[in-house]
């Protein structure tokens, strides 16, 4: 089993400076989460389907190739306007290569998902930070589908060998822990099941996965289950139709920018199309709690999905304290919601973080790590992160990235608006979600410097 893989490009640091105020209009580029299924459920579609927004980022290129690897063509034809022409429900081809996910962590899980459900073996492998990332809580459920982990690196981790199952299991999944990813990878392995699959989840996670089979035409039923739960169940070997996806703004993205607006006195911006998904949309909420000033310009439904234009103004933000039941819709956006409670006056408390320590890094560390680096009183007690905020953070520090794109943009947010520079020690990280991060906070009147 070929064992290269890594992130080539060279150590990127960067840096961030107290800012003027902030001010102009920013369309943050397009939804990661939708552009790795568009892409997917695209190819299990027979026909051609048109995606428009994809984001061009280094986690979605790579599934793009794994796709392609597959035997769907794939073709980019002008910035952000994609085109897949799938084959089809169980009738993708085994790769001849070696699927190099990168940093890309839904790319790899949900294409596990794929592959366990086509009678064929591929190899999956990634960079230094995906090989860290735990994949039995994807493979558990695939194999009591009838997939097999043909050889797997210790502890169930990447580079590892999975081997489709020929005659595909339909189960009934409970996952043991709030994550979408292991909920969409049993989803898209029981697409080539005959019969029912159904997943159980105790917190609802995003739904993408959910909403776009339904939009292909798959039979698809989600239903509420206890408090805060969903039941899933999907109808497998359906003929999904080939469609027209527009991937609206990314709101994990989008949380730089607003953090950075509220935090910049005198701020005052417009973020377009931002997906306010109410599985996505937990940090407008938590920020509105803490006092933040973000309007709704416009709300719209496209695809299944609910938009809005979001204004942004510099707030003076106050403590909260934020319930492990939310963590579900705002996963991704703890980094950058502690950057904003350093400047808040008082404590806030962020509950139930322990999936916080399998990301792209161990993001409670290394977040709890970057603010005491930068003068910010914080503590992680337990799997809480708790901020005492002083409505202004000291910076001046040097923030380790850990190969954590999410690290690296949330700090240097910090940098904007604190009283000495943030540097982060590498930038590159950026890219596999967001690129152009660096020249769109330019733009609204950022002090970046790469
Ligand atoms: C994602 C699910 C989340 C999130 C990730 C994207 C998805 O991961 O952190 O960035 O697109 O399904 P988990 O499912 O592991 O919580």
């Amino acid at each position: 089993m070929s064992r290269s893989s890594a992130h080539s490009s060279a150590a990127q640091p960067m840096s961030a400076a107290k800012s003027g105020l902030l001010s102009g209009r920013l369309r943050v580029p397009g939804d990661k989460s939708i552009s790795h299924r568009s892409l997917l459920i695209g190819a299990l579609a027979v026909g051609r389907t048109e995606i428009e927004g994809l984001l061009e980022g280094e986690d979605v290129i790579a599934t793009a190739k794994a796709v392609r690897a597959m035997g769907a063509s794939v073709v980019r034809e002008a910035e952000g306007r994609w085109r897949v022409n799938g084959l089809g429900v169980g009738t993708l081809l085994a790769p001849r290569e070696m699927l190099d996910f990168g940093n890309a962590g839904t790319g790899s899980r949900l294409t596990m998902g794929v592959v366990a459900g086509h009678p064929f073996e591929a190899v999956f492998d990634g960079d230094a930070s995906l090989r860290k990332r735990p994949m039995r809580r994807i493979l558990d459920p695939l194999v009591q589908m009838g997939a097999e982990v043909v050889e797997q690196a210790e502890g169930g981790r990447l580079p590892l060998r999975l081997r489709g199952a020929r005659e595909v299991i339909p189960i009934a999944y409970e996952t043991p822990v709030a994550s979408a990813q292991v909920k969409s990878a049993v989803l898209l392995c029981g697409l080539c099941a005959d019969g029912e699959t159904t997943v159980i989840e105790k917190e609802a996670t995003r739904d993408h996965t959910e909403r776009m089979l339904a939009h292909f035409g798959a039979k698809i039923t989600s239903e509420q289950h206890g408090e805060h739960g969903r039941r899933i169940t999907l109808r497998g070997r359906p003929e999904l139709m080939p469609q027209k996806i527009v991937v609206p703004s990314d709101i994990s993205s989008a949380a730089f920018p607003m953090v950075a607006a509220l935090i910049v006195p005198g701020s005052d911006i417009v973020l377009e199309n931002v997906l306010l998904n109410p599985l996505r949309a937990g940090l407008v909420d938590t920020l509105r709690e803490m006092g933040a000033r973000i309007e709704e310009v416009s709300r719209r439904d496209d695809a299944g999905e609910v938009i809005a234009d979001l204004r942004v103004r510099a707030s003076s933000l106050k403590g909260a304290d934020v319930p492990a039941a939310r963590a579900p819709s705002m996963i991704d956006e703890y980094i950058v919601l502690a950057v904003a409670a350093s400047f808040a006056e008082g404590e806030t408390r962020m509950r139930g973080l322990s999936e916080l320590r399998v990301k792209e890094s161990d993001r409670l560390a290394a977040t709890a790590a970057g603010l005491i680096a930068n003068g910010v009183d914080c503590e992680i007690a337990g799997d809480d992160l708790i901020v005492r905020g002083k409505g202004r953070a000291p910076g001046g520090g040097l923030v380790k990235t850990h190969m954590d794109h999410r690290l690296a943009m949330s700090f240097l947010v910090m940098g904007l608006a604190s009283e000495k520079p943030v540097k982060v020690d590498d930038g590159a990280f950026i890219a596999t979600s967001f690129p152009g991060f660096v020249e769109n906070m330019q733009r609204l009147g950022a002090e970046i410097s790469a």
